[in-house]
């Protein structure tokens, strides 16, 4: 592998859920104990990095979204001790880190806010967005909270309202303060000496917020199954210029470091996605992608939509894929059963890092979760929408035991009802099974340098399919997805010829390949050309 490219660009991301992976105490809920214990698994599946959502101390509102204590971990997750065990061990198998970064607001539990809410005078009077009443004495503007409701809340204390964009418990600083820039680069810098490898920052794009503190305009494409929240865009209060200015701090922190990357949670279009990039590489490595998260599973978008994408994209930045994560439905519930091998061979072919969400690789769908057993702050305060995140969050299913092998308490989330069959136990010992697809796809990788760095380039093949090359060198790769039910014919034009290298079914590799290709309903396949 060439020198050139760094560990984020050519590796592969692995999403890991703490409170669901792997329960090492007995608790119901998932610790660092248990991802531990798990790494073996990880090293199998080949993934090169790690991403664990956040382990802070935290009161739990938003599942550790609202941390207390920047530096410290979460006794339900266990200690910083065991935080170095996972760290020492993940390197040792060659894994790298990344924690989850919380910058955008705090806990209201955090110190930090009780001194910032006692009064209007002291030292911290403005490490958060305060802002006198309206006239009226409502809320200074028309802002909403992304979980629902007024995004202000009153503060009887200081007779003043205070910004948040996610919970109430969950008050946004005040990222124009020098201070608070400061007091949270400290924070990085702590886990950065301690060997992080780098950072998943949350809402990186909420962090400034207009100075004016304007009124949002109305969504027009808002309709009422969208949550309320969308009822406005959210002009005002995310993706401000001035954003660039405190991601360049960050960027400047961790370049003092070696080997070091940050990846931003942008929901953005992208055309304003691409300038998270930074001008002259001054802002994060990766602004995570979406795309295919977001939009209809259709081969004609999708093509436009990497198209786009690709063109977009700066000189100096390098593409990322991701197909799910804890926010959103799982990628087996949205495409359906029948095409998550389809799915797991464009997330891990197409150009650039793809960042995959534990259990994915399994199949694991959306579990159904009743009224009463609901966890997330989003379904409770908009019920019945389908935003609740629950679903993508059940325990990952080890193996056909009690709980999967998950925990040997009850789970704090339900169980998949089909966890007997379909877990890792089962698909390791299946050759055929959605895990060996993903975990070939990701060793592939490892092999060709035409799939972990090589050009894209568009391959035509009917409006069914989705195709592209991918080139390195001498190497020169062709990917074909069939999203119809039904067999397609592809014509492989001046390609001529070759071999197949894998297909989604895992029963055609080695086969020749000349002029055309039959592809199955729902299949892919990648083609080694030989002959051009
Ligand atoms: C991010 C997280 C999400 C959380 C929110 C507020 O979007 O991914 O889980 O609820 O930020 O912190």
């Amino acid at each position: 592998m060439l020198k050139k490219h760094q560990w984020w660009q050519e590796g592969v991301v692995y999403q890991i859920y703490p409170r669901s992976f792997q329960d090492g105490n007995g608790d119901g809920v998932g610790d660092l104990a248990g991802i531990r214990q798990r790494l073996d698994y990880l090293a199998w599946l080949g993934v090169d990095a790690i991403w664990i959502s956040p382990i802070y101390p935290s009161p739990m509102a938003d599942f550790g979204y609202d941390v207390s204590n920047y530096t410290d971990i979460h006794p339900l997750f266990g200690t910083l001790d065991d935080f170095d065990a996972l760290l020492a061990e993940a390197h040792a198998r060659g894994m790298r880190l990344i924690l989850d970064f919380v910058p955008n607001h705090t806990s209201d539990q955090h110190p930090w806010f009780a001194e910032s809410r006692a009064s209007r005078d002291n030292p911290k009077h403005d490490w958060y967005i305060w802002r006198d009443p309206a006239p009226d004495g409502g809320p200074p503007n028309n802002w909403l909270s992304s979980f629902g409701g007024s995004g202000w809340q009153y503060d009887a204390t200081r007779g003043q309202y205070y910004y948040h964009a996610f919970l109430k418990e969950q008050p946004d600083l005040n990222w124009r303060n020098p201070a608070v820039q400061d007091a949270m680069l400290d924070a990085m810098r702590f886990w950065l000496d301690r060997g992080v490898d780098g950072f998943r920052i949350d809402v990186i794009w909420h962090l400034i917020k207009d100075e004016d503190f304007r009124h949002n305009p109305d969504n027009p494409e808002y309709e009422a199954h969208m949550g309320e929240h969308r009822r406005l865009l959210s002009t005002y209060n995310t993706d401000r210029p001035e954003v660039h200015d405190v991601i360049a701090r960050m960027r400047e922190l961790l370049d003092h470091y070696p080997d070091r990357m940050m990846v931003g949670e942008i929901y953005l279009p992208v055309e304003r996605l691409v300038t998270y990039y930074g001008t002259g590489a001054g802002g994060v490595h990766l602004p995570f992608n979406f795309q295919l998260i977001g939009m209809a599973w259709d081969p004609v978008l999708i093509r436009a939509a990497i198209d786009q994408y690709e063109a977009a994209l700066p000189p100096h930045g390098w593409p990322n894929w991701v197909l799910g994560n804890h926010d959103n439905h799982r990628i087996a519930s949205r495409v359906g059963a029948a095409q998550t091998r389809l799915a797991a061979m464009l997330l891990l072919t197409l150009r650039g890092t793809p960042t995959l969400y534990y259990g994915d690789e399994l199949g694991m769908a959306d579990v159904p979760i009743s009224p009463q057993q609901v966890q997330d702050p989003l379904e409770k305060n908009m019920p019945g929408l389908g935003l609740g995140r629950d679903p993508a969050r059940s325990p990952m299913q080890w193996d056909d035991s009690v709980n999967a092998g998950f925990s040997t308490a009850e789970p704090w989330l339900p169980m998949a009802a089909d966890y007997r069959d379909v877990n890792v136990r089962a698909q390791a010992r299946d050759p055929h099974s959605l895990l060996h697809l993903y975990r070939k796809l990701i060793h592939l990788r490892d092999d060709w340098d035409a799939l972990a760095i090589g050009r894209y380039r568009g391959f035509s093949a009917g409006a069914q399919l989705v195709g592209y090359l991918r080139e390195h060198e001498n190497e020169r790769l062709l990917v074909l997805l069939n999203f119809d039910t039904a067999q397609q014919v592809v014509d492989l034009g001046d390609l001529l010829c070759g071999e197949i290298l894998l297909s989604t079914s895992l029963k055609r590799e080695g086969e020749p390949v000349a002029q055309t290709l039959l592809l199955d309903g729902f299949e892919g396949v990648i083609v080694r050309a030989s002959c051009n």
